[in-house]
């Protein structure tokens, strides 16, 4: 199948394009089949945001098709960048010219709908010294500010401004400097990774953050000349060059994505193999699973799971990687509603991200939240009805939840999901699921 990704064209009203799309999900089958993991989104963001880093073309392989990767395409072109995306047998690239950048502004209208367009900042201000993006604001899981950001800009020779809702940074040349980061923040971690590569001197970020997107990053930035060591440790070195080259690039798989799949077999029952997997980065989800009583294997690039019965009630607190995944938490949940006995999940890294527990509530789930842990006392059962999808994961977290529940379960505002999971009904109805998207 050979087909172009063509870029949404003016953003407005891009998001949620069909708010009337939803999904029905007839609960009570179990799953079986292989899923294949897709690139993932967390990776392939940053990526491509470095490709502005060059003056020689890059090709981004294994790009998961996603409403937040169509959004970022866009902002490529707006930026005076010779993007175009294609798919053929499965196997989506992006190929980005940078070498003439006419524009430097990541405008409102689409900050607005993507936050990681935060990710340009590092970039351009390392490449053109001059970046003007709109503050991203904040989003349901929180007010997700930039200030650590801004910090380590500033202390590489970058001045800001902020007015109007944009932050205006210039620089007449960055220079190497050691930053130590108040919170290990994945896209700070990032933004600033990016700058130094291209600032004179030597940089030291400490207590970075250690995700394998970081790591996939920084190797990709390696493959053009850059020059990184300890990337998955807290310390990262950078010695800055001139120029980097293009690269050829293939995006690591997507951790959430997987771990949202072997939860989706722990809440409907089933024996799936999930293939195109790094499991080594599920470590910590993984041994919770097991401890809940689900029976995983892996071997190489696949993860072996069996689930049936109830499972029984595990306690989580969601921490900075190696630590068990935020990005995971809600789905998890959803496990714990049905387990046996009491359980606390405890959200470390966002301020506001229980917004599915109201939501879980309407199918049955017997949850009290108190400050940052949500108290679960296990139920027998979900039953079917209709819900709403908040946020990128708690959309995933109801559509496992419907996969266990008895009777229907209707989701609107799915646009959420679409923007981190590719195909997710269609994947799941291969594995048995009963799942439609209907329009109306
Ligand atoms: C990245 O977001 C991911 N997004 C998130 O995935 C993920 O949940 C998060 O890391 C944590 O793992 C992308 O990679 C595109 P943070 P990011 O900066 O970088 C505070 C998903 O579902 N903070 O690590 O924005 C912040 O308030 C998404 O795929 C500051 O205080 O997360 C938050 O409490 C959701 N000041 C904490 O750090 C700053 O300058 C974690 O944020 C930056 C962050």
């Amino acid at each position: 199948m050979k087909g172009t990704l063509s870029p949404p064209g003016n953003f407005a009203g891009q998001a949620g394009k069909c708010p009337k799309e939803r999904l029905v999900i007839k609960g009570g089958h179990r799953l079986e089949g292989t899923v294949r993991t897709s690139g993932a989104k967390n990776a392939a963001l940053p990526i491509l945001a470095a490709t502005l880093l060059s003056e020689s073309t890059c090709e981004i392989l294994n790009v998961p098709l996603l409403e937040d990767i169509r959004f970022f395409i866009s902002l490529l072109h707006e930026l005076g960048t010779d993007t175009s995306a294609s798919f053929e047998n499965r196997v989506s690239a992006v190929t980005v010219d940078a070498s003439s950048i006419s524009g430097y502004e990541a405008p409102h209208e689409l900050v607005r709908l993507i936050r990681a367009s935060i990710l340009v900042l590092g970039p351009l201000i390392a490449r053109i010294g001059r970046a003007r993006v709109s503050m991203p604001g904040g989003c349901a899981i929180g007010n997700r500010p930039i200030n650590l950001h801004l910090k380590g800009l500033e202390l590489m020779g970058a001045e800001y401004e902020v007015s109007n809702g944009f932050v205006d940074i210039r620089t007449k040349g960055l220079g190497g400097a050691r930053i130590y980061l108040d919170f290990p923040s994945v896209t700070c971690t990032e933004n600033l990774l990016m700058a130094a590569v291209l600032a004179r001197g030597t940089t030291v970020i400490e207590n970075a953050a250690r995700e394998p997107e970081i790591v996939d990053l920084a190797k990709m930035l390696k493959n053009m000349g850059a020059r990184i060591s300890g990337e998955g440790s807290d310390t990262l070195k950078i010695e800055g060059v001139r120029y980097l080259g293009g690269t050829r690039w293939s995006i690591i798989p997507d951790r959430i994505e997987a771990g949202t799949y072997i939860m989706a077999a722990g809440a409907a029952g089933g024996t799936l193999e999930i293939t195109d997997t790094v499991p080594s980065h599920l470590d910590s989800a993984i041994s919770k699973l097991r401890a809940a009583g689900m029976k995983i294997d892996c071997s190489g690039d696949s993860i072996f799971v069996e689930s049936s019965g109830r499972l029984k009630s595990v306690d989580v607190i969601t921490q900075p990687y190696p630590g068990f995944p935020t990005d995971l938490q809600a789905q998890f949940m959803v496990l714990m509603c049905l387990a046996q006995g009491l359980s606390v999940i405890t959200e470390n890294i966002f301020e506001n991200r229980f917004m599915h527990v109201a939501e879980l509530k309407r199918l049955g789930a017997d949850i009290k939240i108190e400050g940052r842990s949500a108290i679960i006392r296990g139920v027998k059962k979900f039953t079917g009805a209709p819900v709403q999808a908040t946020d990128l994961r708690a959309s995933a977290c109801l559509v496992l939840a419907g996969l266990a529940a008895r009777g229907v379960t209707e989701i609107t505002d799915i646009h959420h999901l679409d923007r981190g999971y590719e195909n997710m009904e269609a994947k799941l109805a291969a594995l048995g699921a009963d799942i439609k998207r209907i329009n109306a």
